[in-house]
């Protein structure tokens, strides 16, 4: 089982092996962390994921980091659901990002990965259910990733996805 640690920053500055970034489905980049990560990464990154796309919610694929100051080798696009009050199995969809991510870390062979709070912004997902799933998920999946880093983006986050932990 991957360790997980929790922090408060911006995803884009972690020195990990992979990077996940919350994509939409035309991996054409976006807002929000996704944003800040094709930023990050440059305009090769969008090409990369045009070629992939279109990606279904709760699936996850790799492309190289591009212009991300190693270690980052990899970016992990996933897409997470849209949250429409519950009903509509986003929590299962959330989890299958995090276990589909997961199963890409260790095709690509890496052992540090950091993840940002997906669906928890533009997609709406309630902020302390998407951290208790994540942490459930990623406590539950076999994986060879030695270290699961999950970003927050602010300190109200950052003790979301502590509480969440803790409670595990
Ligand atoms: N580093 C870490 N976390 C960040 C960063 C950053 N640089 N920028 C934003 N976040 C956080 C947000 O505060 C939120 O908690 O990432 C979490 C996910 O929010 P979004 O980026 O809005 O992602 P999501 O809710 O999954 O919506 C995805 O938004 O940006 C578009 O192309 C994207 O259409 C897709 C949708």
């Amino acid at each position: 089982m991957a360790r997980i640690e929790i922090v408060v920053a911006d995803i884009t500055g972690e020195a990990v092996d992979a990077i996940v970034t919350a994509a939409n489905e035309s991996l054409l980049g976006g807002g929000g962390v996704d944003g800040a990560v094709h930023r990050a990464a440059g305009p090769r990154l969008a090409e990369a994921g045009a070629a992939l796309a279109p990606l279904d919610p709760g699936d996850a694929v790799v492309t190289p980091a591009f212009d991300l100051q190693p270690p980052v080798r990899h970016v992990i696009h996933t897409v997470g659901p849209v949250w429409e009050g519950g009903d509509q199995d986003e929590a299962e969809v959330l989890a299958s990002c995090y276990r589909r991510s997961l199963e890409e870390a260790d095709r690509i062979g890496a052992r540090t990965v950091a993840f940002p709070a997906i669906a928890t912004g533009v997609y709406g997902f309630p902020a302390e259910e998407a951290a208790g799933i994540a942490v459930r998920t990623i406590q539950n999946t076999p994986t060879a990733v030695e270290t699961v880093r999950l970003v927050a983006y602010d300190a109200e986050a950052g003790e979301i996805l502590q509480a969440a932990l803790s409670a595990s």
